[in-house]
């Protein structure tokens, strides 16, 4: 399928003259129970600096899109480094020769509001699979108009957000791709759907909707593009698909139900956000906004239960997808524990359709991002996870055990048991600059960083508690409360976390937090320093000699994210052309090195996206656009291989109100339902990502 056609690449935005928030309505209701809506905005008459901050920018504004404008008149940019983008502000490196970073060598695409998927010019482009897309040789046709369960857990199940690609081969043609499926939206899903009165089907056939698929796909490296194929290996794994609690809190009276008296044993995986790939070729995947799913916290009888479960957010009265009417195990009131089963880190070995997926005890119940692994020169690894909400932590998990290398059975088995056994660990960070440098503005302090100092707080390792007041157990079943108590920083939204396999840095996207310096709320510290934190920023973390199990650290912020010409932004020191970017959401590296940075909920107008910036040599922090999604939807589970990227497509068309009016007509166009699917990019003509003239 041709990539950009002759449509025109660039629109003419008022890019910041965007007064809703990126995300929709319905969006943050079904993906996240509202979790922003908790906490009331502040509607004191305290004067709110992120509005002066608005002003400012607006007034700059017209300088900036008149930018853009020049770049549309030029038509297709194709002076690489010098297109589509505002000039990066920093203290001073640019790249004067002209010359991209390997791997970054592509036309950036313009910020617009296109209701496809647009990619540079050079590129090429394929729908690799949708959300009702046979995964099960049993499948049937995807019917819009006629689901149901039997149906729909055979079927690619909704809203696809991480992606792992796991080679099979040594030239990566056939290919294991393992999909987490984080939310459904049931209005959007279905045609007839009364949020106050679901049917049973409805309700039935959106817990096959969750959870994850594995499939086979295919590379072709003749013509580009991935292909699913019919394997041994296909599975989906849904709300029904029972699962193995493991780790030191396995079979705790905390994690008992009626249904499951040992408390090891559990129905089901939900709200699967990111992940990340093992070296010995499993996934982890994070249980994220699952407090959504459970009703009448409220009439929970046990105050410290009550509480407990206000930390996680769990809601009062009914919950919106009112599944409580058709499982007990949904109502908190009559089955307390049940929610304690949820909110972990879950790993799925993809080599064995037959295997019984785990859930890790030992890395903490919080609301689970992902995880992410890197191993230490020793043999241990460890696990980096963010906890996505407001003023919530960072945290990582050190190994007892040593990884056996390769991917045999044998070796997947052992390594499959690292994650069982080791310390749990959560961040504090510290600024090097005064207090009184850090103005609220995104301003650098004197010394021209947003940086500083960190150490890893021990909670537990096995069965000991390294936290006063807690047991083992209480620690890992709610974290939250134990990382409270040892004073761990309050974050913007800790996203997606990942170390760099090239410089062994870790990175992570901190997507906003309109919080931030609100009255009530945690003020502004050096590494969370803007005042209601709108568009986000990217954090890097160096471990003291260079060693993943070290206890301390030193950070620097590489990105404050937003509009370029807006001198609350960063862009690692970068100061010529960059591309607007807001809300980073999910990274992943390049083999060069590169970080690649997807998006969720642009407040810049423009739809969300993937973005490539190097984070070494002049050209760090020089971010170029290389996506964007398509309406109401945002960008998922990048995957950047030398050969080809891919991203999920999640809740294209959410913007809408649903199947009688949708937001979106992707993939399919014409007067299409929208269907969250994965694509696949390529450069033609076998040329590498990123590198012009290379094949
Ligand atoms: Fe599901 Fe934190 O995004
Ligand atoms: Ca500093
Ligand atoms: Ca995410």
């Amino acid at each position: 399928m041709s990539a950009n056609s002759a449509e025109p690449r660039v629109l003419p935005l008022p890019l910041l003259d965007h007064h809703s928030a990126g995300r929709s309505a319905v969006t943050c209701e079904y993906r996240c129970g509202n979790a922003c809506a908790h906490d009331a905005p502040n509607e004191s008459d305290n004067s709110y600096f992120g509005d002066l901050v608005r002003g400012v920018v607006n007034r700059r504004g017209a300088l900036r899109a008149g930018a853009v404008l020049s770049v549309a008149a030029g038509a297709t940019a194709t002076a690489v480094g010098t297109a589509a983008a505002s000039p990066g502000r920093g203290n001073g490196h640019g790249n004067d020769s002209g010359a991209a970073a390997v791997g970054t060598d592509f036309d950036p695409v313009p910020p617009n509001t296109q209701d496809r998927v647009v990619i540079p010019d050079g590129y090429e482009q394929q729908v690799v699979i949708r959300w009702g897309d046979p995964v099960l040789h049993s499948a049937p046709e995807f019917d819009f108009w006629n689901q149901t369960p039997e149906a729909q857990q055979t079927q690619f199940g909704y809203n696809n957000d991480f992606a792992g690609l796991i080679p099979l081969d040594r030239a990566g043609i056939h290919n294991l791709l393992v999909v987490n499926h984080e939310y459904t939206t049931e209005t959007h899903m279905f045609a007839d759907y009364d949020p106050d009165n679901p049917t049973e089907q409805q309700v039935r056939t959106a817990w096959a909707a969750h959870g994850m698929s594995v499939l086979l796909v295919r590379r072709d490296p003749a013509r580009g593009g991935l292909s699913p194929l019919p394997s041994w290996y296909s599975r989906r794994i849904t709300l029904r698909t029972e699962f193995e609690l493991r780790g030191p809190a396995a079979g705790s009276e905390l994690l008992k139900t009626s249904e499951d008296p040992s408390g090891t044993r559990v129905l089901g995986t939900q709200n699967n956000c990111a992940g990340g790939v093992t070296p010995w070729g499993t996934v982890l995947s994070g249980e994220e906004n699952f407090h959504q799913y459970f009703a009448h916290a409220d009439q929970v009888s046990d105050p410290e239960t009550r509480e407990r479960m206000r930390r996680y957010g769990l809601g009062t009265g009914s919950s919106t997808r009112k599944w409580e009417r058709f499982e007990k195990r949904w109502d908190a009131s009559r089955e307390p524990n049940e929610s304690n089963r949820f909110g972990w880190v879950v790993e799925v070995d993809p080599h064995d359709p037959n295997s019984t997926p785990v859930k890790h005890t030992a890395l903490g119940r919080f609301k689970h991002e992902g995880a992410t692994i890197r191993t230490a020169d020793d043999g241990r690894v460890v696990a980096y996870m963010g906890d996505d909400e407001r003023f919530d932590y960072i945290y990582k998990f050190v190994s007892s055990g040593r990884m056996k290398n390769g991917r045999s059975a044998h070796a997947r088995r052992h390594n499959m048991s690292l994650l069982d056994h080791g310390t749990l660990y959560v961040a504090r960070f510290s600024g090097d600059s005064p207090a009184s440098e850090i103005d609220g503005s995104g301003e650098l302090p004197s010394d021209g960083e947003f940086d500083g100092s960190g150490e890893w707080l021990p909670l537990a390792t096995g069965d000991t508690s390294h936290v006063p007041g807690f047991t083992a157990e209480e620690v890992y079943v709610f974290t939250r409360l134990a990382a409270d108590k040892v004073g761990a920083t309050k974050m913007d939204r800790p996203e997606d976390i990942e170390p760099n396999p090239s410089n062994g840095r870790v990175y992570c996207a901190l997507t906003n937090n309109s919080n931030r310096g609100a009255a009530g709320h945690a003020p502004v510290d050096e590494i969370n320093p803007r005042i209601g934190n709108k568009h986000g920023h990217v954090l890097e973390i160096r471990e003291n000699h260079d060693d993943p199990t070290s206890t301390g650290m030193s950070w620097g912020l590489l990105l404050v994210c937003g509009d370029p010409e807006d001198a609350g932004t960063y862009f690692g020191g970068f100061d010529d052309q960059v591309s607007p970017i807001s809300c980073p959401d999910n990274v992943a590296f390049d083999r060069h090195g590169n970080l690649w940075v997807s998006t969720d909920g642009n407040e810049l107008g423009s739809h969300d996206g993937l973005f490539a910036v190097p984070v070494t040599g002049p050209e760090r922090g020089h971010v170029k656009q290389f996506l964007t999604v398509p309406n109401g939807a945002e960008t998922c589970g990048p995957i950047i291989t030398d050969d080809i990227v891919t991203v999920c497509v999640q809740h294209p068309g959410e913007n809408g109100s649903g199947p009688s009016d949708p937001g979106s007509h992707w993939p399919d166009g014409g007067d299409s339902q929208p269907r969250p699917s994965l694509v696949a990019v390529w450069r033609d003509h076998g040329h590498r990502v990123g590198e012009i003239g290379r094949r």
